[in-house]
């Protein structure tokens, strides 16, 4: 029962000149708060970071408000619950793993905050070499969105263990313990995008790039700039290397 490697998908976060299309990171923030944050936590995530996805101040301190966080102790030394703020992280749904993975038939769901990431290391040494020149860093969102839209029936003689879900693209086995969490029209868009798994899909792996690294656009700017400058050092160091050679002919 092989493995399949995730599925190369088109995102406008790739190549040097990669950028984040807000549109689809305000829709793939809707299908984690809906669907994945009833199980995955996204601790890294200040509420205040939504902005970068075109969000006026007010509306994340409301977005922010429907969360409930734990704070304190007070001066009496107790601890209590209040409404988030935006200086706060998304709360986890789970108050530790050992509640998560009770929930969820022994396994806990990861945290998303550099899901997105963490595949990418897995790509081994040719691959990697030739990702360095690429700027190749789709491999994490590829793989959420082959795990999202690969669940199957499992093929004749395949022992499903109790409380799994058949999925050829989990890294680790076929037998899946994410049960399959999207479906066509489950959460709703106001921007008239598909309502599909496919596009659901599409719209939290990028989110969830976004989330793993908020300053990507920065830094493909910042690399683009380095290139430059380096090709005008290269002419000028030649130029002054035959000026300096010429003297002793
Ligand atoms: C694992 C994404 C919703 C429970 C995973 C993994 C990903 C993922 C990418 C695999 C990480 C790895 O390779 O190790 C998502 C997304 C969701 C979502 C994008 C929303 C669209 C949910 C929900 C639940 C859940 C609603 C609970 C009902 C789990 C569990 C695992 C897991 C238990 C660990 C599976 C194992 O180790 O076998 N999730 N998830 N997820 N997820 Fe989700």
């Amino acid at each position: 029962y092989p493995i399949k490697e995730p599925r190369e998908q088109k995102w406008t976060f790739a190549g040097p000149f990669g950028y984040y299309d807000k549109q689809q990171l305000q829709r793939g923030l809707k299908v984690y708060a809906e669907v994945c944050s009833a199980c995955h936590s996204m601790n890294l995530v200040p509420f205040r970071t939504l902005q970068d996805l075109g969000y006026s101040a007010a509306q994340v301190k409301t977005f922010a408000a429907n969360y409930e966080t734990q704070d304190g102790p007070n001066p009496q030394g107790e601890m209590y619950t209040r409404k988030a703020l935006p200086s706060d992280h998304f709360p986890a749904p789970f108050a530790n793993p050992e509640a998560a993975a009770a929930a969820n038939n022994g396994a806990v769901p990861p945290d998303m905050s550099l899901l997105a990431k963490a595949r990418e290391i897995e790509r081994g040494f040719p691959r990697f070499v030739f990702d360095i020149f690429t700027q190749y860093q789709e491999n994490g969102p590829d793989y959420i969105y082959s795990l999202l839209t690969g669940y199957e029936e499992p093929p004749a003689g395949f022992q499903l263990p109790p409380g799994s879900h058949y999925n050829p693209y989990f890294h680790a086995a076929p037998s899946f313990a994410m049960p399959k969490p999207l479906s066509d029209g489950q959460v709703t868009y106001d921007d008239g995008s598909p309502q599909t798994v496919d596009q659901y899909s599409k719209d939290v792996s990028s989110f969830l790039m976004w989330a793993a690294e908020p300053h990507m656009e920065d830094r493909k700017h910042m690399g683009f700039m380095v290139i430059i400058f380096l090709l005008i050092f290269t002419v000028l160091i030649y130029l002054t290397k035959r000026s300096i050679y010429a003297r002793s002919e």
